[in-house]
């Protein structure tokens, strides 16, 4: 089965956006610890970043597909800025019937207040958040676990 990696808005920065926030580690950097999270549970994975709400959007849709064949472990999303903004994310959650792991690298609670909704924790199976740049691979575990293997 196969695992969406989706990122959005400034995520392509890691590594030089507020690094005491977001840590030293580049997005390539991530990308390969998704790769080798995948690799250990037997996972195919689709690794994305946009800036543009409307591509992940299409991402979303695209696992849908992918969903609606049985071919889908889930998505993980760091929706970025957009998680506290945008209803047309959790709609295509919603709308495409995939699994969601919503992720955040900070730990967004401790962090502004307008950062501590999210429109798509109603629609996860779970939320990771604060764990940092490692939080990617725990939640690549979780969603094994919850897979069943
Ligand atoms: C973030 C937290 C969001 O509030 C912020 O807008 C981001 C990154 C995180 O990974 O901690 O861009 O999702």
């Amino acid at each position: 089965k196969t695992v969406f990696v989706l990122n959005g808005p400034n995520l392509n920065l890691l590594g030089t956006r507020e690094p005491a926030v977001y840590g030293a580690q580049t997005l390539a950097d991530v990308e390969q610890l998704c790769a080798a999270a995948c690799a250990r549970h037997g996972f195919a994975l689709r690794f994305h970043q946009s800036n543009h709400e409307g591509t992940l959007l299409d991402w979303i849709h695209e696992a849908g597909r992918l969903h609606a064949a049985g071919q889908l472990a889930g998505v993980v999303l760091n929706a970025g800025a957009y998680t506290h903004t945008s209803i047309a994310l959790p709609d295509a959650i919603k709308g495409t019937g995939v699994t969601l792991i919503e992720l955040h690298i900070s730990n967004v609670h401790a962090r502004e207040s307008f950062r501590h909704h999210s429109y798509l924790s109603a629609v996860a199976k779970a939320v990771m958040c604060g764990f940092g740049v490692p939080g990617y691979g725990l939640a690549i575990d979780a969603m094994a676990l919850q897979a069943g293997g």
